[in-house]
């Protein structure tokens, strides 16, 4: 336990799409205090070796943890989780809650059996990939596109980015023409672009991410550990941030203040080039 009054979790992503895990669980749980921890100098992590993104995730993690203990660590990024969850549950104590694609839940929603999966390109070629798909969707068809941009103009959107409808229409092709009802958001990134994404595929039924099993496991984990969140309807009271501290291990995105508080979880502190040059960075402090 992080000794630390309300529970924090030390949320993690490449980049912004953790952002979208932070909006749920500040809905699901306002009373936590959370920091989140991009690696956007490593970003993308779609198009990175296994080994890079399991010793990036690993080394920010231990030392975000040395200046922040906390109670939880959300690794809030399907393509990490995919490799890194063992590697960090050997490293540390504290509990390590993942993100993996939800065909589970995708599988119980289907009513023609047709599964549409937007992920990284790593995370579609990943074999815990097939094997959740093997468990839970035998039954089903499952059309998969691990598309290289899709997180990229996820990130553009912070800095006033609009989405180019076109190339997002003829990416999401094999989804219209397998006739999918039900697509599952196989990466954080993507429920930021759900609006343009329901633009391009009008027929789906049912759009599926994991930011609600997420936070219900965040609160099971803390009810665990003696520490029971506080529920929905006690917000935080007025002039508190629902996250404490964003760390960008690169140069923070230009409107990442405006865009958080757009998302209903604005910062209090944004610190870039962090670890490294964490001395010397000046922190950008929320009014
Ligand atoms: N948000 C990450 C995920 O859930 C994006 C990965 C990337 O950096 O490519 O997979």
């Amino acid at each position: 336990m992080s000794g630390h009054a309300p529970p924090r979790i030390l949320l993690f992503d490449s980049g912004v799409g953790g952002l979208s895990v932070a909006a749920c669980i500040h809905h699901h749980l306002p009373s936590l205090e959370v920091v989140y921890l991009a690696d956007n100098a490593g970003f993308p992590y779609g198009d990175k070796s296994e080994t890079v993104v399991i010793d990036r995730t690993c080394g920010l993690i231990s030392s975000a943890l040395r200046l922040y203990p906390s109670d939880v660590i959300v690794v809030a990024c399907n393509t990490a989780s995919t490799v890194v969850l063992p590697h960090l549950r050997t490293m540390t104590s504290v509990p390590v809650v993942g993100v993996v694609p939800a065909i589970k839940p995708a599988a119980a929603k289907t009513q023609n059996r047709r599964i549409g999966l937007l992920a990284t390109p790593a995370t579609v070629r990943r074999p815990y990939l097939d094997r959740l798909i093997e468990e839970f969707a035998s039954d089903c068809r499952v059309e998969r596109i691990g598309h290289p941009e899709l997180v990229r103009w996820a990130e553009e959107l912070v800095s006033g980015g609009v989405v180019p409808l076109g190339e997002l229409h003829a990416a999401t092709k094999p989804f219209r023409d397998a006739d999918v009802d039900t697509v599952v958001l196989g990466c954080t990134h993507y429920p930021l672009l759900l609006e343009s994404l329901k633009q391009s595929l009008p027929s789906v039924r049912f759009w599926v991410d994991s930011g609600e099993a997420i936070a219900r496991r965040v609160a099971w984990l803390l009810d665990q550990a003696k520490q029971p969140v506080v529920a929905h309807s006690e917000a935080l009271e007025e002039g508190q941030f629902p996250v404490s501290a964003i760390l960008f291990s690169g140069q923070a995105p230009k409107g990442i203040v405006s865009f958080m508080i757009g998302l209903g979880v604005a910062p209090k502190v944004v610190t870039e080039y962090w670890p490294d040059e964490l001395r010397s960075a000046t922190a950008i402090e929320s009014v």
